[in-house]
Formats: C-alpha cells, structure tokens, sequence
C-alpha cells in the first residue's frame, strides 16, 4: 500500500545479528521516534536503557533465560515502566503520587509498550533487525540492579537491535476474523480460526513436524501446532515472584 505498511509486514524476530555496529546516533535517532508514540495523558511513563557494552549484554542473556542472541546483537534495549520521574514531580510539586494502583502500572507499561514497537518500526524501516525479550522478567530484581533502575521503574520487555544475519520468513498470523470483530465481539468461528492458524503454523514447519496424540484419542496422532504450543505453553505458571517484584520497587499495586 505504501511504505510504512510494507515496514510493518515485513517485520520478522532477528535472532541472528552481524557484528557490525550500530552507530550511537541511529540509536538515538530510533528512541527519539519511540518518544513520538502517543502517550497515555502525555505523562510518559516509560524509559528505555541503551546496552551497548558486551560484559553487560553477556550477563542480561544470561539472565534472560540464556539467551544468545542478546551477547551477539550489538545493542540491547531494556524498555521500562517508568513512574519515578513522576514521583520527582509530585516531590517537586509537593503533591503526594498515587502510584499504587493498578491504573499506574498499566498507564506505564502501555506506554512503554506503544513507544518500543515505534522504536521496533522506525529501526526495521533503516533496515535492521530486532527482537523482543520478554526474558527480561525472568529474573526481574538482578535485571533491575545490574542496570541501576531505581525505585517505581520495571523492565517490561528487552530488545535486541542490530545488522540481520539471517532472513527467517514472516510467521503468518491468526485469521483476521478472530482479531477483528465488527460491532460487538463474535465468537461464532472462533474454533474454525483456531483450527485454521493450527494448520497454517504446522505447515510452516516451525514445529519440525512432530506428531502428538489428540486430546481424548490417545491411538491417534495429529501434527503438533499452535494450539499444542499455545496451550502448553499457558499450562505453566510463569515469573511467579514478578508481581512480588514489582511490588519491592515501590509500585505496592492495590
Ligand atoms: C513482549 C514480547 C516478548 C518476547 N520475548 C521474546 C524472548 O524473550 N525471546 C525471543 O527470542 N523472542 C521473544 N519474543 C518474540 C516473539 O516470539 C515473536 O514476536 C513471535 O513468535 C512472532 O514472531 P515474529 O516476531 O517473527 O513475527 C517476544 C515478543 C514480544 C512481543
């Protein structure tokens, strides 16, 4: 259609970066198009913690879950809920902060949210690659002291940024039908959306075409899918301390 929509089909997770450097200025030039996101009630709730030295990199991949794409990107980008800097108007103001409600931290995160997928948009419209790392909450309090976070900020998702060496294909996405929904939502087809994004997923072999048993036919095998993954990987509890977390950095959500 025009540009900026072939930037936002052609968006694919790099995991596999080429050493090459990317210049502090793009990095700037990027989180400044990040800051152009709206923003709930122009507060600007959200920070985002450039990484650029390899020892630092090293240890977040090791806290992200071992993950080697973040010692071998170039840049990591630690994205944040970030209300300290309200806290210091409300100081400078001598007005008390009503932080402590659930409101705040998801006024924050969203707005963290929207500003790292402009960031993620304007880096792959220069032609570089990045990744997400939700493995940034795993283990969130050696996160928050390795780079110095301070009191009401939390990590919501990394980034990895760099050079792509590699060119995976898109992942295709759920039928529009169980995305957007007209009026009011519309559960009629939902099974058959499902079903559909199962077979479309197992197909792109991402699952190396393992076979599992149907749920309740355990003599019949089926390809295993989205939906086996999905399930699967909703069945486990995750980041079980996180909101304990989030508490001792001062957010005490009601
Ligand atoms: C908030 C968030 C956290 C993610 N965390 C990770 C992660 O820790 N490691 C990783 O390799 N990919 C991570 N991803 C990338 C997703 O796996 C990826 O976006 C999804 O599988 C769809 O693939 P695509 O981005 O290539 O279209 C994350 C994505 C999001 C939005």
């Amino acid at each position: 259609m025009n540009p900026v929509f072939d930037t936002i089909h052609a968006h694919r997770s790099i995991r596999r970066y080429a050493p090459d450097p990317v210049p502090r200025e793009t990095i700037e030039a990027i989180v400044a198009a990040s800051q152009r996101a709206s923003t709930s009630s122009n507060l600007q709730t959200y920070a985002a913690v450039a990484v650029t030295a390899q020892a630092t990199r090293e240890r977040l991949a090791h806290l992200c879950g071992d993950q080697a794409h973040i010692a071998q990107a170039p840049v990591f980008i630690a994205w944040c809920a970030d209300l300290s800097k309200l806290d210091r108007a409300c100081q400078l103001r001598a007005l008390p902060h009503s932080h402590d409600y659930l409101e705040s931290f998801l006024v924050a995160a969203v707005d963290a949210a929207l500003a790292m997928q402009n960031a993620a948009l304007a880096a792959e419209s220069l032609g570089l690659g990045m990744c997400y790392i939700g493995g940034i909450r795993n283990r969130p309090a050696e996160v928050i002291e390795l780079l110095k976070l301070p009191r009401l900020m939390m990590p919501i998702s990394g980034m990895t940024l760099g050079v792509p060496d590699a060119d995976p294909p898109a992942r295709p996405r759920l039928p529009s039908g169980a995305i957007l929904h007209w009026e009011a939502y519309d559960r009629a087809h939902e099974d058959a959306h499902l079903r559909a994004y199962d077979a479309a997923m197992a197909a792109t072999g991402a699952y190396d075409k393992r076979q599992i048993p149907v749920p309740g036919k355990p003599d019949e095998l089926e390809d295993y899918g989205w939906l086996e993954h999905a399930a699967r990987r909703v069945t486990q509890p995750l980041r079980k301390t996180l909101s304990a977390v989030v508490n001792a950095q001062g957010f005490d959500l009601k």
